[in-house]
């Protein structure tokens, strides 16, 4: 096994993403970094999620959620929906209706509704394999990098394990 696991992910590029969930009258949201196209046709994403979260609990559920791409702006969206334990998480932005019953993050450069495909174990994580049916971009801008987040998700001290 590799030491340096801040080092795996700093240096693989990623974008910076929420993704939002519901299940009936609930909803949540992630921010993530693992995420990535994996089919032109149909059009599929794929992202990695920790089990133990909250949105896993609806995104399973439902089978639905919406990829909302973050902009070089959204360093406190980020931050907001990458904390754990912040009470009433949905309150503080503003959602529209999208095709899935997962809400559309307003401020997003682009989201992507997506229909939940499979999952598959990774290590301390689940891979979802989702079916894009719906896409749309909202407001112009260059997107946020995974490495311009920092320590925010405190990978860095994984190492000091
Ligand atoms: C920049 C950043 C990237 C993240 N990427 C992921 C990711 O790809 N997958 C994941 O499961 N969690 C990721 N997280 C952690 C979750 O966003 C965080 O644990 C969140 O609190 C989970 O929310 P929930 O329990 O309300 O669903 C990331 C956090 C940050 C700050």
């Amino acid at each position: 096994m590799i030491e340096n696991t801040s080092l795996l992910s700093k240096q693989i590029t990623h974008g910076v993403y929420v993704i939002s969930v519901a299940n009936g009258s609930e909803q949540n949201a992630f921010t993530a970094a693992w995420v990535m196209q994996v089919s032109f046709a149909p059009p599929m994403i794929a992202f990695s999620i920790n089990p133990e979260h909250y949105s896993y609990k609806l995104l399973q559920a439902s089978g639905e959620c919406t990829v909302n791409v973050l902009g070089q702006d959204h360093l406190a969206i980020a931050a907001h929906f990458g904390s754990s334990g912040v009470r009433e998480k949905m309150t503080t932005y503003r959602w529209q209706s999208g095709k899935t019953i997962a809400p559309v993050l307003s401020d997003s450069l682009a989201y992507f509704d997506c229909k939940l495909s499979h999952t598959t174990d990774a290590g301390d994580h689940k891979i979802a394999v989702c079916e894009v049916i719906a896409a749309a971009e909202l407001n112009s801008g260059w997107p946020l990098l995974y490495w311009q987040t920092g320590n925010m998700d405190g990978s860095s001290n994984l190492n000091k394990r």
